[in-house]
């Protein structure tokens, strides 16, 4: 039986992560493939609820606690990801270690984003990363954006940047990582998941022969 793959949906906060997780799951099931998916930071835990405390500002941690907790949420599921995937099942994460490395980085000046990647080394590796290409300034100006503290335009050109070194990481490492365009409306982006997908079946089907990879490894 061949194994399940690993996908992982990245991209700036407002940037159209939950409609297009719909999408990807769609064209999934259109290909006959079943899916299951999470969502990082995964709230619903202990340590998760931390994290949400954090994000809205009623929980103070350095950047060492929080980058740390974010991953520990990863390795929460990491066994159940590669339950999955070993089953045949695909597995979709909204957001996962490579936010992490973006937004961790961001913070700082040079950035390092391998630095903030320690502690997700050995997690299951992405097989393929879908970025939302949006430009900082229209995330920034779309509904709802600055209700969570790194929701502020500044920063989310920072993280814009650091997306950009950790993409050079990932394939440097042998991921595979492709740009959605994100900014038309929900049904052309929506085509642009689908034609992404699209181009790739043929690599999909080849990487499912593949042995599971893991964060750098
Ligand atoms: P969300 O809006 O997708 O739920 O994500 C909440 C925030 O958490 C978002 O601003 C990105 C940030 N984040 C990190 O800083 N590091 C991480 O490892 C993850 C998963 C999210």
């Amino acid at each position: 039986m061949k194994r399940g793959l690993f996908i992982v949906l990245e991209g700036l906060d407002r940037s159209g992560k939950s409609s297009v997780l719909s999408a990807i799951k769609r064209w999934l099931e259109d290909h006959k493939y079943s899916a299951e998916d999470i969502h990082f930071p995964n709230r619903k835990t202990p340590i998760g609820k931390k994290i949400d405390a954090y994000l809205k500002g009623s929980l103070k941690l350095s950047d060492e606690e929080i980058t740390s907790l974010y991953s520990q949420n990863r390795w929460e599921v990491a066994s159940q990801i590669e339950e999955s995937l070993r089953a045949g099942k695909c597995f979709v994460s909204v957001r996962y270690a490579f936010s992490g490395a973006a937004y961790s980085s961001a913070k700082y000046d040079p950035v390092f984003v391998e630095h903030w990647m320690r502690e997700d080394a050995g997690l299951p590796a992405p097989d393929l990363t879908l970025y939302l290409r949006l430009s900082a300034s229209e995330a920034s100006s779309r509904p709802g954006f600055g209700d969570e503290v790194y929701e502020r335009a500044w920063f989310q050109k920072r993280v814009e940047e650091c997306f950009g070194s950790v993409r050079a990481v990932c394939e440097k490492n042998g991921g595979l990582w492709r740009d959605i365009i994100a900014s038309g409306s929900k049904e052309e982006v929506k085509e642009n998941v689908f034609s992404t997908l699209d181009d790739l079946k043929e690599s999909m089907t080849k990487i499912q022969s593949q042995p599971i990879k893991y964060l750098w490894s």
